[in-house]
């Protein structure tokens, strides 16, 4: 069997070792001769390669392991690249939670004011990242996609590089998935589900077991516990931190007042952004939360690793690797196998614009995603989906057309923020912490009076 060149873009994240532990796993689908870390930042790359060399050791000594900030050195003749990168990483993300938070708006790293400034910092580095790729990858190399706000970069990279082979994905779905099997006590492969909508923004309408759909069943469950079981060790370990929990239980309270599909959890900052910023702590975000447990645990597993060779922590990371190898070899093997994804409308969902990247089931092929058919949605869901992705279009046209009007109406689109007043005050805090990262917003029509 062929054997695959892999590079991981943003080498450094705290994901990495987990991921690569899902590729382990998975050898014999998607057998690897190298395997290329590429970060900006070279030093946190290092560390976190550490672990991932002392993951990749339990399983073979045939890989060969580069640990590099050159892009040619990574990409040339590749046939995959993994992107999860954090553009400004978790500095950014505090301030992006923090200062919406500071005007008592929703302060979440892909939702809301802190998902557009995400999405203003990361167009850029993406379109770099595919362009490097272009120049150096194999022609058939595919680019699949974690680097949030996944729907932001969906829609630039759709925009600026349209014939760009980037799958872009989501484990949100597939981790909502993975509790609903728990509910039902079968496994996450045995469920069939119909969904639709954006990343971070959709609904389940159907969720089949052996032909039989148990929606009912889990509304049923949901009314009572939210999406958790008592066990909550069958969750993976990230999602059992505490704001995750909370974020599993809030689906009750969507649910109570729109029972009819199973929401994405993200849902909560848009239908109740009122109760999150009444619940959330303003100086300690899920951004804190993460710093303080995922990303020093990792840091100081290498540390420990390193004076003793022996690696504490075994990086099962859970639905998030699985997935990414399981899109991968469905193209790598071209076989067709049906996830929900990312991919451009063009008439899935008739009655939404034929250029949207929604997030629906789509059978994953040597040539991308080839979306099933979803029909007519009604007009509820059409509604808030069509104001979400207007907010996400004009502001990738404000980062293409350097606008501060057009990124003030997305801010001001976005069911989060309450008033345009609201949102200028918030993106004017947001301009000032990201001077380093934001393409510079004019304004056209006031600017120097
Ligand atoms: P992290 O900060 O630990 O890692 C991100 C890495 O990206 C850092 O090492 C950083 O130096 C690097 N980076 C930043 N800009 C870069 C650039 N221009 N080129 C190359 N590397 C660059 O972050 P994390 O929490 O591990 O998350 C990694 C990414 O995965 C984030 O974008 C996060 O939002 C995303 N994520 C997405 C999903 C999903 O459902 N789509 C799920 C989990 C995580
Ligand atoms: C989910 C979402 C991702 C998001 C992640 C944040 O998995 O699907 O898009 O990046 O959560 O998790 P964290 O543990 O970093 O808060
Ligand atoms: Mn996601």
């Amino acid at each position: 069997m062929k054997k695959y060149i892999l590079a991981v873009a943003g080498g450094g994240s705290t994901y990495t070792p987990g991921i690569i532990r899902s590729l382990m796993d998975r050898l014999e689908d998607l057998p690897l001769s190298e395997i290329r870390f590429y970060d900006i930042d070279g030093a946190r790359q290092s560390k976190v390669v550490v672990a991932a060399k002392a993951v990749i050791a339990e399983y073979t000594d045939s890989i060969l392991v580069t640990d590099t900030t050159d892009p040619q050195t990574a990409f040339e003749n590749a046939d995959f690249v993994f992107a999860q990168m954090r553009v400004g990483k978790y500095a950014l993300r505090e301030l992006d939670e923090k200062i919406p938070l500071s005007h008592n708006v929703v302060g979440q790293e892909t939702c809301g004011p802190g998902g557009l400034a995400y999405g203003l910092r990361t167009i850029a580095p993406m379109i770099e990242l595919i362009d490097y790729v272009e120049q150096y990858a194999k022609e058939t190399a595919w680019i699949v996609n974690y680097s949030n706000p996944a729907s932001i970069v969906a829609e630039g990279v759709r925009k600026l590089r349209p014939k760009a082979r980037v799958l872009n994905i989501c484990d949100m779905p597939v981790a909502t998935m993975r509790n609903i099997a728990a509910i039902l006590g079968v496994e996450r492969e045995e469920l069939v589900v119909d969904y639709f909508g954006l990343n971070h923004f959709g609904w389940f309408t159907r969720l089949e077991v052996d032909g039989i759909d148990r929606l009912a069943e889990v509304r049923e469950h949901v009314y009572k516990h939210g999406l958790l079981t008592e066990d909550v060790s069958k969750i993976d370990y990230r999602h059992a931190d505490s704001s995750w929990i909370k974020t599993f239980k809030n689906i009750k309270l969507i649910m109570d007042h729109f029972p009819e599909y199973l929401p994405n959890p993200y849902l909560q900052y848009y239908l109740f952004p009122d109760h999150i910023v009444e619940t959330s702590n303003k100086d300690y975000t899920r951004a804190n939360e993460v710093m303080d447990g995922r990303e020093k645990t990792l840091f100081e597993t290498v540390e420990k690793f390193e004076e003793t060779g022996i690696l504490e922590d075994s990086f099962a990371v859970g639905v998030h690797g699985t997935f990414i190898v399981d899109v991968t070899v469905s193209i790598a093997q071209n076989l067709g196998k049906r996830y929900v994804v990312m991919t451009e409308n063009n008439g899935t969902i008739p009655n939404l614009p034929a250029d949207a990247m929604i997030e629906v089931p789509a059978f994953i092929t040597a040539d991308g995603p080839k979306p099933e058919f979803v029909g007519d949605i009604p007009y509820f869901y059409k509604a808030m989906i069509e104001q979400q992705l207007a907010s996400e279009k004009i502001l990738v046209e404000a980062i293409i057309e350097g606008s501060y009007e057009k990124a003030l109406q997305a801010f001001t689109l976005n069911k989060t923020l309450p008033s345009a007043k609201v949102a200028k005050a918030v993106l004017d805090d947001l301009i000032a912490a990201n001077k380093d990262f934001w393409p510079t917003l004019n304004k056209e029509y006031t600017e120097g009076l």
